[in-house]
C-alpha cells in the first residue's frame, strides 16, 4: 500500500526522505519518488535503490516530501510516480487514497486548457490545487479539498517555499513526527521511529501546516483545532530483522513474548480477567443477544474462530462476515446487537466502512486492533489492543495469535460475567492462557523438523487443508498462509465438507494438511483421513503430542503439544507459519513482501 514520508527542518531532506521511504517498504509498492525543496523531483519505478540511485549530487534542500506509490489508476511507471505537481511545476503533492471524482474534475480542467501527463488521480488534485493558488498553500488545499470526493492522505508543497510542508487527511492515515530540529510526515507511525516517538494523529477532515519548529492543526471548514502529541509505544528495533532472515521468520519466534504482551496485566491464573478497553460497555456484552464481527483474511478467520469460541463458551449468538460483503449488503441491527472489527492496521477501507455502517446505525462498536491509534481504534466505541507490536511482514502472524489470544480472553470474560462458565471452567482456561508462552516455545523448538517437512511438501501445485470446528477456519487461514507466500494452490475446508466435493480433488499429487489435535471431533478427523488416504492422497497431520494412532495411517506428522481447546488453535497456526515460511523462502521468493500484496489494504 502506498507510503508518503516527509520533513520540514535545518537537515538535508534527501536522506531523511529516502530512509522514510525505505522504513515504508514493507508496506508494498511499485514506484517512488521525492520532491526537494531548490532541487526539484526524481522518480523511479521499482525499489526504493532504483530511486536512491538516481538522486543527483547537490540534492541539498531541507523541506521535502517523498512516496512509494501501489498502483491503484495507471500503472506503474514515472510518469504515474509521485509527487505530482500543478500547471506551473510550483506545487508538488503525494497521495494516498482515491479522489472518486477524478475524472470529472479532469474532464473540466481539460475544458480550461490544463494538460495532464499522467494516468493518475493525484494528478488532478494536484492540478487543481494549482488553480487554486494565488500565494496561500493552505486556501489552495482547502478550496482544493473541497471539490474532492474520495479519500486522501496528502502532503503538498511550493517549490519556492520550503518553511511549510500541508497536509491533510480523510480516509487515509497521516502522522506528524515532532522532532528536535524538523518536524516529519509519514503515512505509518513505524516510519519515524528513527526520529522520534512524539507524534500527532490527524483525524479525518483535518488539515496541517506543519514547519520545522510548529504544525498548526484547522477542520477542513477552518476551525482552529488544538492537538496533544501521543507518544508511540515500541522503539525502532520493533522494526529491524534484528538478525532474522526476514521479518515473517522474526514475527513468527516472538510468539511467546507476543502471547506475554497480549495478556500482560488482563489474566491471571485463578480465572480473574480484566479489558480496560471494554469495562465501559461490559453490562451491554453481558445483555447481548449478538455479536457481528466482521474483518478481511486473517483477521476475517481469526474472527471466525472467536466465533467458535464465543458461542461454545459465552452462549453468545455470533455472525462472522467478510468486511467487504458486509459493508454492501443489508445488515439487520437491533439494539441488543453489537459490530467488532477484528483488524491488524486498523486502517484496512472494508473493515473501516463496515465499521462505519455499524456507527450509521447507532450500534455498540468494538475493536480489536493492533496499530495504536489508528483510524479503526479511534473510530470504535470500546475495544482491546493486541499489544503485538508492529507487525512489518506483510503475511499476518504474530498479529494473528493475538487475535485468537483477545478471542479467548473475551470469551474467558464474558463467559464469566453471562454466567456460563464456573469457576473451575474459568481457571482451567486462565491457567492454559497463562502457559501458552512456554507451550508456544516447545513448538518453535521444533522448527528444524518442520522446516525439514516444509522441503517435502514444497514440490506440490496444490494443496487442500482440512479440519473441524475451530480448526475450521484454521484450515483457511493456513492455506491463505501458503497461498501469499509461497504461491501454492491451497484451499482450506471442514473436514466434513470433503464428501460435498472437495474429495473429487484428491490423487496421489494432491496432498492435505489435516488438523486433529485430540479434541470431541478427533474420531471424525481421523475418518477424514482415512477417506483421503482410500484416494492415495498424501496426509501431513498435525496432531498432538502422545497420539499413537494417527502415525500409523499419515505420511507425516507434526506433533503438537496439547493444551486447551480454546488455544489449540493458536498452536497449530504456529506451525503453519512456519510451514508457509519455510515454503516460500524454499521456493525463492520474497516472503516479506509477496507479489501483488500490499500489508494494510487501505483502498477497495
Ligand atoms: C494476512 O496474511 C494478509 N496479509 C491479509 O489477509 C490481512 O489479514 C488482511 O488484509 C486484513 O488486514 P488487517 O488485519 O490489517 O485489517
Amino acid at each position: 500500500m502506498c507510503g508518503i514520508f516527509g520533513y520540514v527542518g535545518s537537515n538535508r531532506a534527501t536522506p531523511i526522505l529516502i530512509n522514510g521511504l525505505k522504513a515504508l517498504e514493507y508496506r508494498g509498492y511499485d514506484s517512488a519518488g521525492i520532491f526537494v525543496s531548490d532541487c526539484g523531483s526524481v522518480k523511479a519505478v521499482g525499489p526504493v535503490v532504483n530511486l536512491e540511485s538516481k538522486i543527483p549530487q547537490g540534492m541539498n534542500g531541507s523541506t521535502g516530501i517523498a512516496h512509494t506509490r501501489w498502483a491503484t489508476h495507471g500503472v506503474p511507471s514515472e510518469a504515474n510516480a509521485h509527487p505530482h505537481h500543478d500547471k506551473s511545476e510550483s506545487i508538488w503533492l503525494v497521495h494516498n487514497g482515491i479522489i472518486e471524482n477524478y475524472n470529472e474534475l479532469k474532464s473540466e480542467m481539460q475544458a480550461k486548457g490544463i494538460n495532464f501527463y499522467s494516468e493518475t488521480d493525484t494528478e488532478v488534485l494536484a492540478k487543481l490545487i494549482g488553480t487554486y493558488f494565488d500565494g496561500d498553500l493552505k486556501q489552495a488545499v482547502l478550496s482544493a479539498l473541497k471539490q474532492v470526493r474520495g479519500t486522501y492522505g496528502v502532503a503538498v508543497m511550493h517549490d519556492q517555499d520550503a518553511s511549510q510542508v500541508v497536509v491533510a487527511r480523510m480516509g487515509s492515515p497521516i502522522v506528524i513526527g515532532v522532532g528536535y530540529d524538523g518536524n516529519y510526515i509519514s503515512s505509518d507511525p513505524s516510519a519515524l521511529l528513527a526520529y522520534t516517538k512524539e507524534v500527532v494523529y490527524l483525524e479525518d477532515g483535518e488539515v496541517a501546516v506543519v514547519t520545522g519548529s510548529a504544525c498548526e492543526v484547522e477542520s477542513i471548514k477552518g476551525d482552529k483545532i488544538e492537538k496533544t502529541t501521543e507518544i508511540i509505544d515500541w522503539d525502532h528495533t520493533a522494526i529491524q530483522k534484528n538478525g532474522y532472515a526476514h521479518f515473517m521468520l522474526k514475527e513468527i519466534f516472538e510468539a511467546p513474548k507476543v502471547i506475554e504482551d497480549t495478556i500482560r496485566g488482563r489474566v491471571s491464573a485463578n480465572g480473574s480477567v480484566k479489558l480496560g478497553g471494554v469495562e465501559a460497555v461490559l453490562p451491554k456484552l453481558k445483555d447481548l443477544e449478538r455479536l457481528q464481527i466482521v474483518g478481511c483474511g486473517s483477521a476475517f478467520y481469526a474472527g471466525s474462530v472467536g466465533k467458535y469460541m464465543l458461542k461454545e463458551y459465552a452462549n453468545l449468538p455470533v455472525e462472522v462476515e467478510l468486511a467487504s460483503e458486509y459493508r454492501y449488503t443489508k445488515q439487520i441491527f437491533d439494539k441488543n446487537t453489537a459490530l467488532l472489527a477484528v483488524t491488524q492496521s486498523g486502517e484496512t477501507a472494508d473493515t473501516l466502512a463496515s465499521l462505519r455502517l455499524g456507527k450509521e446505525h447507532k450500534v455498540l462498536t468494538l475493536g480489536v486492533v493492533n496499530a495504536v491509534g489508528s483510524t479503526i481504534a479511534r473510530e470504535t466505541d470500546a475495544g482491546v489492543y493486541n499489544h503485538a507490536g508492529p507487525e512489518i511482514a506483510v503475511a499476518s502472524t504474530k498479529a494473528f495469535i493475538s487475535q485468537l489470544t483477545v478471542f479467548a480472553l473475551l470469551t474467558l470474560l464474558l463467559g464469566k460475567e453471562r454466567g456460563v462458565l464456573n469457576e473451575k471452567e474459568s481457571r482451567d482456561i486462565a491457567e492454559s492462557i497463562v502457559n501458552l508462552p512456554k507451550v508456544l516455545k516447545s513448538v518453535l523448538d521444533e522448527s528444524a523438523f518442520i522446516e525439514e517437512v516444509a522441503k517435502k511438501y514444497a514440490k506440490y501445485d496444490n494443496m487442500m487443508l482440512i479440519g473441524r470446528k475451530l480448526h475450521a477456519p484454521i484450515a483457511s487461514e493456513g492455506a491463505l498462509k501458503i497461498k501469499e507466500v509461497s504461491y501454492i494452490h491451497a484451499e482450506g475446508y471442514a473436514g466434513g465438507e470433503l464428501k460435498h466435493g472437495p474429495i473429487a480433488l484428491l490423487h496421489d499429487g494432491l496432498p492435505v494438511i489435516a488438523l486433529l489435535p485430540q479434541d470431541d471431533v478427533y474420531e471424525k478427523m481421523y475418518s477424514n483421513v482415512e477417506e483421503v488416504k482410500a484416494r492415495r492422497a498424501p496426509v501431513l497431520a498435525i496432531a498432538n503430542i502422545g497420539d499413537e494412532k494417527i502415525g500409523k495411517l499419515a505420511d507425516d506428522v507434526i506433533f503438537t503439544p496439547k493444551t486447551h481447546p480454546i488455544l489449540q488453535p493458536i498452536v497449530t497456526s504456529v506451525v503453519l507459519q512456519l510451514l508457509s515460511y519455510y515454503t516460500g523462502v524454499g521456493k525463492g521468493y520474497d516472503v516479506d513482501r509477496p507479489r501483488n500484496l500490499a500489508k494494510s489494504v487501505t483502498v477497495e
